[in-house]
């Protein structure tokens, strides 16, 4: 299969350069930037897009590559600061600039049998960048201007080459899905083969060769990864699958009933149910680290599958719901792209316990899972509902996690969900949660003071999980929320709006 690697120099689009080349039919992965010529051979890409990113090839610590990626023969495209490492190791000139070109620029090509093969002139291209390329390295040619950036795209067809200042994977670049599919097609010579339909034919045939008729468990979360991820592994080995779902005592009200109903009734799925409830919040006591408490219920979950697998006996391998963002966000790599928090499905696992994990969604995007999962057959209503964290309520309750305060969160959760849905919002929001804060301030309700807790609501918007807005819910919707949970749960007489974007703030609060 064709693969292109991304190599990302920490630019916000990073994402977004995924995104489009794998729409347009060919499997991608990022990678951070200082990976080695040698680990680049191993994965084996047919083309490699070097990443914009924040920096600039003159600073002290710019995040820099070895000269010898150029060697390997490999076609590359460089975006942004991309563009301006290739010009600058291979001998061209950058200029450092303390001004900013944002926004939108004109684009005239000048040469249109290369990257631009059919671009018109004067279309619109998005620019976001500080410093410029003003010559090109020796054997380039300059193919295409802006009024600002005489340098606007470079190549070099002999060496494979190639280098485009605009960003090119941003909607607003209007002909940029163009200049990328010429990239990938005519000039890499790659071939659009990348579908869901193939991805799942092909993971199950690799999870039937790994497990090689061992038997395999599933954690079930309630989400909708863990359920595709399960499906798969179900489509490669049949009854050897077993599900777990355990309730943590931190999920949403009635929510354990109701999906054991649907699992083994709607999805034949083998589920075990396991009530550990009062486990979890035992062990829960005392603790305020998000850390802390999402490496601790990470911990038990595994504790948990361990005693349940060794009823069953023969188990080797465990299956989890881990989507590529997770993985992005969770691990620590050497690139630009820091630890941000641990999710239970890939950091807050122990490092010790007996299973060989199996992901078959670790390289898709959230709507690629729902794509499948409405392919597998599973309902709707299942596969529009809104993401929910593996340590669930845990990490909407700031500091200790008591029984009382898991219970009054999950019933201002319940209202909240039953006003979004009533005012057909549901759809049209990533998630719709509240948190419950560890302060309390001072109120007033029939004449006497009260000093009662305070909850936050969160409504936001999102494509992926990776950015995310505050949704400007109407004043009229924001009073009923407001005055029913008050009005409702005993312990809480303050209600705020959380309106932060992510980034700069994450969309859990833990
Ligand atoms: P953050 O808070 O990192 O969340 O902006 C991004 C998305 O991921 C969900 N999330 C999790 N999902 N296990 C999961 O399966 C986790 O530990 C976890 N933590 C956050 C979050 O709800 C949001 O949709």
């Amino acid at each position: 299969m064709n693969k292109v690697i991304i190599l990302d120099f920490g630019s916000q689009y990073t994402q977004l350069i995924a995104r489009k080349i794998r729409e347009l039919g060919v499997y991608s992965e990022i990678w951070p930037f200082n990976l080695t010529p040698e680990r680049i051979k191993t994965l084996n890409p047919q083309a490699i897009i070097l990443s914009g990113g924040p920096g600039s090839v003159y600073e002290r610590n710019a995040p820099l590559l070895g000269r010898s990626i150029f060697k390997l023969g490999i076609p590359i495209l460089g975006i942004c600061y991309g563009l301006q490492i290739m010009a600058h190791l291979l001998g061209g000139k950058v200029t450092p600039s303390a001004k900013r070109e944002y926004g939108f620029a004109r684009l005239k090509p000048l040469w249109k049998e290369g990257l631009l093969q059919g671009i018109k002139a004067g279309g619109e291209v998005w620019m976001s960048h500080g410093d410029k390329v003003v010559e090109p390295p020796p054997g380039f040619i300059i193919s295409g201007e802006t009024e600002n950036s005489e340098l606007a795209v470079i190549e070099s067809r002999e060496r494979k080459l190639f280098g485009v200042q605009f960003h090119p994977e941003v909607i607003h670049t209007r002909e940029g899905k163009k200049v990328l599919s010429n990239f990938l097609f005519t000039l890499a010579g790659l071939k659009p083969e990348w579908n869901m339909e193939s991805f799942v034919e092909r993971k199950v045939e690799e999870i039937r060769e790994r497990v090689r008729g061992k038997r395999i468990f599933c954690g079930l979360s309630g989400g909708v990864d863990s359920l595709v991820a399960s499906l798969i592994v179900k489509k490669a080995v049949g009854d050897n699958l077993s599900c777990i779902f355990v309730d943590n005592g931190l999920l949403r009200k009635g929510q354990f009933e109701e999906l054991m109903k649907k699992f083994k009734k709607k999805l034949s799925l083998k589920v075990i149910g396991v009530d550990a409830s009062q486990l979890f919040l035992r062990r829960l006591k005392g603790i305020v680290s998000p850390e802390r408490k999402r490496k601790l219920i990470g911990e038990l979950f595994i504790r948990i599958f361990e005693k349940e697998a060794e009823k069953i006996g023969n188990v080797e391998f465990l299956v989890q719901g881990t989507i590529y963002p997770d993985v992005i966000e969770s691990i620590s790599v050497k690139g630009p792209s820091a630890r941000i928090k641990s999710h239970h499905n890939v950091g807050g696992l122990p490092r010790k316990h007996k299973f060989k994990i199996i992901e078959p969604l670790r390289e898709l995007f959230k709507d690629e899972v729902r794509q499948i999962a409405a392919e597998l057959g599973v309902d709707k209503e299942f596969i529009a509902q809104h993401p929910f964290p593996g340590p669930g309520l845990a990490v909407r309750i700031l500091g200790e996690v008591t029984p009382k305060r898991v219970e009054l969160l999950r019933e201002a959760d319940d209202i909240l969900l039953q006003e979004i849905k009533r005012a057909g919002l549901y759809p049209s929001l990533w998630q719709a949660f509240p948190v419950l804060l560890p302060v309390k301030s001072v109120g007033v309700m029939g004449d006497r003071r009260t000093y009662e807790s305070v909850v936050v609501v969160r409504l936001v918007r999102s494509v992926d999980g990776m950015t995310a807005d505050w949704y400007p819910a109407s004043a009229r919707l924001l009073r009923r929320i407001s005055s029913r949970i008050v009005n409702e749960i005993k312990g809480v007489n303050r209600v705020v709006y959380d309106i932060t974007t992510k980034p700069p703030a994450t969309i859990e609060w833990e």
